[in-house]
């Protein structure tokens, strides 16, 4: 089996030795996380890194003239050509840090988004976004007088192409999607999207969120304009993530923030802002968080990722297979070639409820509606129970998954 081999071939017990929070007990047990879709552990080889950097190399960058700032700034530019690579972007001056996915949507929708949508406009999106690439569009809409229009889905969570196809038009000025659903797993055609749209003159923002930690990104043969990712998905830490965007575009673009750190020339008159990335990185950048980020990058690129794919699909496979068997259970997602993100609803049983009895087992999962309500009115449900995997995960964990959902059934009978 493919998916077997794949998972050999990773060598799944190096990997969780790697991770310091695989050695805990949780409720008395070993831990199986399988929310990895909210946030990814972190391996030590990150933690180490930002441990280091604290302890002997912290200081504030592009600022001093000393050796620590010196050696933080290296470390920090490092990064940004690292993240270049990760994401095959033509020039490190198209990687921006930012906050998070979030932040990252927001710069584009406001520094793009302002200056290039107007009253009559259309924005495009689809129905599975998660609220970070939904709520900023549907905000840009409401401020310009442009229209959100939502492209539906098909039974099976895939984007519902025609539909999609007759949404756009010469009005359609930007069009937003998710590379993967962070409920359904659906992985977007988006080499089809962006073809299509740029056919429209619109650009494509990409929120990679939940593509990034599984497959290999490469953001020019996905023919996007910009795409977003975050740290904490990518086995990294919280407080930053990265934005690519087009050079061509970034350079007509008005700052999001100002401040210290991202201007050219200050006078009483007038200021004249930094070239991108500087001019969209105001003020302190989140230093340590970067430094976390490259190590993790770093880590995650050390690795085979057709064999992390292989071991995900793997384990996607087996989960599916077998959670379906546990009476009441319906999977939420099945398009070809979803990643390892794993949406079920049981009968008679609130998600909540699903995840409470599970934690007791040592079990993390997620439950609500996963900042996609748009998606869950769709579905018909107020949420759902997701398990995501990560490379970490065996299939010992998706045993612990079934048997702790036998458990649930037996507790709500
Ligand atoms: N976006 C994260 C998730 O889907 C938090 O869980």
């Amino acid at each position: 089996m493919v998916g077997v081999a794949g998972a050999l071939s990773l060598d799944v017990a190096a990997i969780r030795a790697a991770f310091p929070v695989f050695g805990r007990r949780v409720r008395g047990r070993p831990l199986v996380y399988l929310d990895t879709a909210a946030s990814a552990q972190m391996p030590a080889a990150a933690i180490e890194a930002m441990v280091r950097h604290q302890s002997e190399g912290h200081a504030n960058v592009h600022r001093g003239v000393h050796t620590l700032s010196y050696e933080a700034t290296e470390a920090y530019d490092a990064v940004r050509e690292r993240a270049r690579r990760f994401l095959n972007a033509a020039s490190a001056d198209e990687v921006i840090f930012a906050h998070g996915t979030t932040s990252a949507i927001n710069l584009v929708a406001r520094s793009w988004g302002d200056a290039h949508v107007k009253r009559g406009d259309e924005i495009v999106v689809t129905l599975l976004e998660h609220h970070s690439n939904f709520v900023p569009w549907q905000v840009l809409a409401e401020r310009t007088g442009a229209r959100l229009r939502v492209a539906p889905l098909l039974p099976d969570g895939s984007l519902d192409r025609g539909a999609f196809e007759a949404l756009l038009s010469d009005r359609t000025r930007v069009v937003a999607v998710a590379h993967v659903s962070n409920v359904l797993g659906t992985v977007l055609p988006v080499r089809w999207i962006a073809d299509l749209a740029h056919a429209r003159g619109a650009v494509v923002v990409v929120d990679g969120a939940q593509s990034a930690p599984h497959l290999p990104v490469d953001v020019q043969a996905l023919g996007c304009d910009f795409f977003v990712c975050s740290g904490h998905k990518l086995y990294g830490p919280t407080g930053v993530g990265v934005l690519y965007g087009r050079l061509s575009l970034l350079q007509a673009m008005a700052p999001y923030e100002t401040g210290g750190g991202m201007i050219e020339r200050v006078t009483i008159e007038r200021t004249t802002f930094a070239p991108p990335p500087g001019r969209f990185e105001a003020g302190t950048p989140p230093i340590l968080p970067v430094v976390g980020l490259g190590a993790a990058i770093e880590w995650l690129a050390s690795l085979d990722r057709e064999a992390i794919a292989a071991h995900e699909q793997a384990l996607l496979a087996r989960a599916t297979e077998r959670i379906s068997e546990v009476p009441g259970v319906r999977v939420l997602g099945t398009a070809p070639g979803k990643v390892s993100v794993l949406s079920f609803v049981m009968d008679g049983v609130h998600p909540h409820d699903i995840g409470t009895v599970l934690d007791a087992e040592g079990i993390a999962i997620r439950a609500g509606h996963h900042c996609a309500q748009p998606l869950m009115h769709q579905l018909g449900v107020p949420g759902t129970a997701r398990a995501s995997f990560g490379v970490y995960n065996d299939l010992d964990d998706v045993d612990a998954l079934v048997s702790g959902l036998q458990r649930v059934r037996e507790v709500f009978a």
